[in-house]
């Protein structure tokens, strides 16, 4: 049995889309550390009860599966009462499932990708969270933390960027969603902030990664001279979820190694 750290989030429960991989799979395991009970969600259900598995033996806290996929709202109301319904509430949501175009059917048009992009990672988001807060306002108490990127703060021209990629458009509206929630949710006690990562070594980024040539060119752009590893990125989450966090919201902080410093 892994020891369990100080427990931040004892007596929290927390519901992680995209929970399955990288950044979320990285935020369920320290939110299990910490002592929170954790729903898994993702639409990839095989890794999904994998990694709930996992963590149930790695911990005294409770880990469950939860298949959704984001951009179905119906799916998200079933994922959040089933989290509620299994947990007695819910403290925490992390939005972390996103797609790039990479993730795209090469069948499908430039519009219907630029509407898959948008529909996971900016209205996933959205659907996701209203019913979250819904059971959240009950409480009056909650933390949202949505996974933007450095991407949704700055436009720049890389290997694939020809100013009309889906991916900053999503992320620049993920960015500001989180402000606009922050600002309208306060008063029912929920806590809404976003992190920005910059380059994170998950799946999403291995195509760049097994290219040396496009790997060598983005990590010359970042000045600490190295992807990020997604506990890096879970710890920021951590914080934002944690009682510490009590007075901060509508705030967006930047994960970047100095990326957006520049
Ligand atoms: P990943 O590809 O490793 O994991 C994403 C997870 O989301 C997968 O488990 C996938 O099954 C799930 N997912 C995809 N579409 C879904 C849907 N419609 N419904 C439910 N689940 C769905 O990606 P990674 O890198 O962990 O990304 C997590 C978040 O962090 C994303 O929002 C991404 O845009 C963001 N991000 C990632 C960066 C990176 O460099 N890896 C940098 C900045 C932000």
């Amino acid at each position: 049995m892994l020891e369990m750290t100080i427990g931040r989030l004892h007596n929290k429960t927390a519901l992680i889309t995209g929970g399955a991989a990288g950044i979320g799979a990285a935020c369920a395991n320290m939110f299990v550390r910490h002592g929170a009970k954790v729903a898994v969600a993702d639409m990839n259900i095989g890794k999904a009860e994998e990694l709930a598995s996992h963590l149930q033996e790695m911990g005294e806290s409770q880990s469950i599966a939860v298949q959704v996929d984001v951009t179905d709202d119906r799916q998200c109301i079933q994922a959040v009462d089933h989290t509620v319904d299994t947990f007695g509430k819910i403290d925490i949501l992390v939005n972390s499932a996103g797609i790039t175009p990479r993730y795209a059917s090469h069948e499908l048009t430039f519009e219907q990708v630029w509407d898959q992009v948008i529909d996971v990672n900016l209205k996933g988001s959205m659907l996701i969270s209203r019913h979250a807060a819904n059971h959240m306002k009950q409480q009056n108490c909650g933390s949202i933390i949505n996974i933007a990127s450095i991407r949704g703060l700055v436009g720049y021209p890389d290997f694939i960027t020809d100013g009309f990629h889906p991916y900053p458009h999503s992320k620049g509206g993920v960015v500001n969603m989180t402000r606009d929630m922050a600002v309208g949710l306060a008063k029912s006690g929920i806590r809404v902030n976003a992190v920005c990562p910059g380059f994170t070594h998950t799946d999403m980024t291995r195509g760049a990664k097994e290219n040396p040539r496009i790997y060598q060119s983005i990590i010359e752009l970042i000045p600490i001279g190295c992807f990020a590893q997604p506990e890096e990125i879970a710890e920021s989450v951590l914080f934002l979820a944690s009682d510490e966090a009590s007075f901060i919201t509508g705030a967006c902080l930047v994960i970047d190694g100095g990326f957006t410093a520049q």
